[in-house]
């Protein structure tokens, strides 16, 4: 099998380096990849990374499966445009990927169909949204209408720091009940009728230790089969995610974010997409090999295949450059991933990329270090002891990933 996958980030590397493990794979290629992905695989480069595009690219290669790591080119269409030529791709319809695309459109979705959800207001205008606070009390979540890759979200701790939230991120936004509970990504690979979890994940959004700071794309995630009871897991596939393929016959993968409240799991948001860093614990802890289910999951029979997973712990720790989630520089040395892999970590590239010196930063997110044990005290362990060994400029990262954990595997409220 030839496996093409869309996207140049970490998770795509580690889809692309678990693919690549597969007997069943004859060479997987990543478009437009990274350093990371050449490692385990070949890029092709790509231009404007249009749907058009991007199916010249897998017909280049003659790929006999595609997966879509990020959420752009499914919203924009990619799905629909590969199976009008007949070309195996695993991801939801454009029509579907609004789940994720529109935040207003989702909020409506768990209306429609009774989706656990936090309490909620849609506005499309800056006077409405004032208004609306007065329905809240504080602290008060505050999101801006469509992709903004994590960052669109504002949790406003008063009256003032609300206003200015609606002042900044436009004018259709969701207000909504600030959820308490712990957070838990819960995802999916669906066919358009059966469904196969993978293991509860839980990422790290804040940029700071303590879960302090802006809002990132994620700095860190852990996976572990205690995250979630089996009764919990149930509770979820039965709230959430089957009344959601029913309604849309969803394929692709279907990105739960949830709040484990006391009244049960609440849906924060969908992604119609793997996790990242989700993904990255996620591979390196999966027994299974992926290349077959994900060809099923193209060909409509998911089945009854089940994910099964190595014993004990994953733990994936972001390296970002000086400043992210704001503006930060490119182009720093990065020292030190081949010492990381000695000391037992597999290294995924996020933001690199080749310079006239070697290996050198190209993103806010550079790197995840990630590594496994056999249960969450020692995986925190090993992982913090490689990350120490990589260095570029202005480097930070969150020293609490998997933190939250130790309080107790089962993070959620049993029902
Ligand atoms: P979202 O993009 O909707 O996932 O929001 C980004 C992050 O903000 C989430 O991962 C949560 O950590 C936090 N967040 C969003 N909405 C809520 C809410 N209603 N209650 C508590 N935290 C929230
Ligand atoms: N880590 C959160 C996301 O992928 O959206």
């Amino acid at each position: 099998m030839r496996i093409l996958v869309i996207g140049s980030g970490g998770r795509e590397h580690a889809l692309v380096w678990k693919l690549s493990q597969s007997p069943a794979v004859e060479k997987v290629y990543g478009a437009p990849g990274n350093p990371g992905i050449a490692q385990c695989g070949e890029c092709i480069p790509t231009g404007d990374g249009t749907p058009k595009e991007l199916l010249a690219a897998a017909e280049s290669i003659n790929a006999d499966l595609t997966v879509v790591g990020p959420e752009a080119p499914l919203v924009a269409g990619i799905v629909d445009t590969f199976r009008a030529a007949g070309r195996a791709i695993v991801g939801p319809t454009a029509e579907n990927a609004r789940l994720e695309g529109s935040k207003i459109f989702a909020k409506d979705f768990f209306r429609r169909h009774k989706i656990p959800t936090a309490e909620f207001v849609l506005t499309d205008n800056r006077d409405a949204a004032r208004n609306a606070l007065a329905r809240f009390r504080f602290p008060v979540v505050i999101k801006a209408d469509g992709l903004a890759a994590g960052k669109g979200v504002v949790v406003a701790g008063d009256r003032a720091e609300a206003e200015r939230a609606v002042e900044a991120l436009g004018e259709r936004l969701v207000i909504e009940e600030f959820l308490e509970g712990e957070e838990v990504s819960f995802i999916v690979l669906c066919d358009g009728r059966d469904i196969v979890p993978f293991a509860a994940t839980q990422d790290h959004k804040r940029v700071n230790d303590d879960d302090t700071g802006p809002n990132t794309g994620g700095m860190g995630a852990y996976c572990d089969s205690r995250i979630l009871s089996e009764k919990q897991t149930e509770l979820i596939l039965d709230t959430v995610i089957r009344p959601t393929v029913e309604a849309t016959g969803f394929s692709g993968f279907l990105y739960a974010g949830l709040i484990m409240t006391a009244a049960g799991p609440k849906v924060l948001e969908f992604n119609v997409r793997l996790g990242d860093p989700e993904a990255q614990p996620l591979m390196f802890r999966l027994n299974t090999d992926l290349a077959p289910v994900l060809m099923s999951a193209a060909q409509r029979e998911l089945g009854r295949h089940t994910f099964s997973w190595r014993r004990g712990t994953s733990v994936c720790v972001v390296l970002a450059s000086a400043g992210y989630p704001g503006s930060y520089s490119t182009g720093a040395p990065i020292q030190g991933i081949d010492a990381a892999e000695a000391a037992g970590a597999t290294v995924f590239h996020a933001g690199t990329r080749k310079g006239a010196s070697g290996l050198e930063t190209a993103g806010g997110r550079v790197l995840g270090v990630t590594a496994a044990a056999d249960d969450l005290p020692s995986a925190i362990e090993h992982v913090y002891q490689a990350t120490r060994h990589v260095h570029f400029e202005g480097l930070h990262y969150r020293t609490d990933i998997g933190r939250k954990g130790l309080r107790g595997y089962n993070v959620g409220v049993a029902p």
